[in-house]
């Protein structure tokens, strides 16, 4: 089944041509995965599907919600939550805290005028803020102030964040950029997990090759702004197209 349907999207920024008639689809369950050299328009993609950027042309439909006529805050009540390339946490609040930013029923009027109902979601809220940090195995440090904490860390908290929410799909921009290689395995753990047990469709964005090719089921490949490739790893590792543009020897390792 599908559930993301992106259909000739035009992307551009004063003549650059970020997107450029770019189309495909993800399926329910899936781990689809977005590479590319810097510039090629991973995060512009992201930007369109969660409503930061507006392109010019095409369509992106979520389970049959024309994404492109919601706000951007919107998309997390259609069940889209991200993650991004750049750390977005509070550093001098908890993790628990942090955490609780993604709660989205917190901005609601109802809670802000109705204090009592406020506590009691306060409490719900933070079980399911615990119940997520247990997930990434991160509980222990709920109190804990985020300034300081290994990069790791952080990063898994913007992944708690965009959990806590209970999307039907998240976007990861980078979740392994920065991190080291025990730390990479545990990222490349955890995404199988959240589509295996939590049952989420997962887009990602990722540089780190052997991450890709072991966690998803079909890699789209971009190049300045266009598809390149599109296929299961072992068809886009061995894309002539690919290996030339961007793998190199990489593609053999
Ligand atoms: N808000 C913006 N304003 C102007 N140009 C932009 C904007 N966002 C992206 N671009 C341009 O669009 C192109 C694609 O950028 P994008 O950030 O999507 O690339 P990327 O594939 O995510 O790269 P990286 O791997 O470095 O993160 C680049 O030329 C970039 O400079
Ligand atoms: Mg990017």
């Amino acid at each position: 089944m599908d559930n993301l349907k992106i259909q000739n999207l035009h992307m551009n920024f004063s003549g650059v041509k970020a997107l450029d008639d770019v189309s495909f689809k993800v399926q329910k369950g899936e781990v689809f995965s977005l590479i590319g050299p810097n510039g090629s328009g991973k995060s512009t993609l992201f930007n369109c599907i969660n409503g930061f950027c507006i392109p010019q042309q095409g369509s992106i439909k979520f389970e049959n919600v024309d994404l492109l006529k919601i706000k951007p805050h919107e998309t997390v009540k259609h069940g889209i939550s991200r993650t991004f390339q750049n750390l977005q946490n509070v550093p001098y609040m908890t993790l628990l805290d942090n955490v609780l930013l993604g709660a989205h029923r917190r901005l609601s009027m109802t809670d802000t005028f109705n204090r009592w109902i406020s506590q009691k979601e306060r409490e719900r809220e933070e079980a399911m803020a615990l119940e997520v940090l247990d997930f990434l195995g991160i509980a222990n440090f709920e109190k804990k102030y985020l300034s300081g904490q290994p990069y790791g860390i952080q990063k898994l908290v913007e992944i708690a964040r965009a959990l806590i929410c209970k999307p039907k799909m998240i976007l990861m921009d980078e979740p392994a950029a920065g991190m080291n290689d025990q730390e990479t395995l545990e990222i490349a753990k955890i995404i199988s997990e959240i589509r295996d047990i939590l049952g989420i469709t997962v887009l990602v964005v990722e540089h780190d090759m052997n991450l890709v090719m072991s966690i998803s089921d079909r890699i789209c490949v971009l190049d300045s702004g266009k598809i390149l490739a599109m296929g299961k790893p072992v068809e886009v590792k061995n894309h002539p197209e690919v290996i030339k543009v961007f793998l190199g020897d990489e593609a053999h390792a």
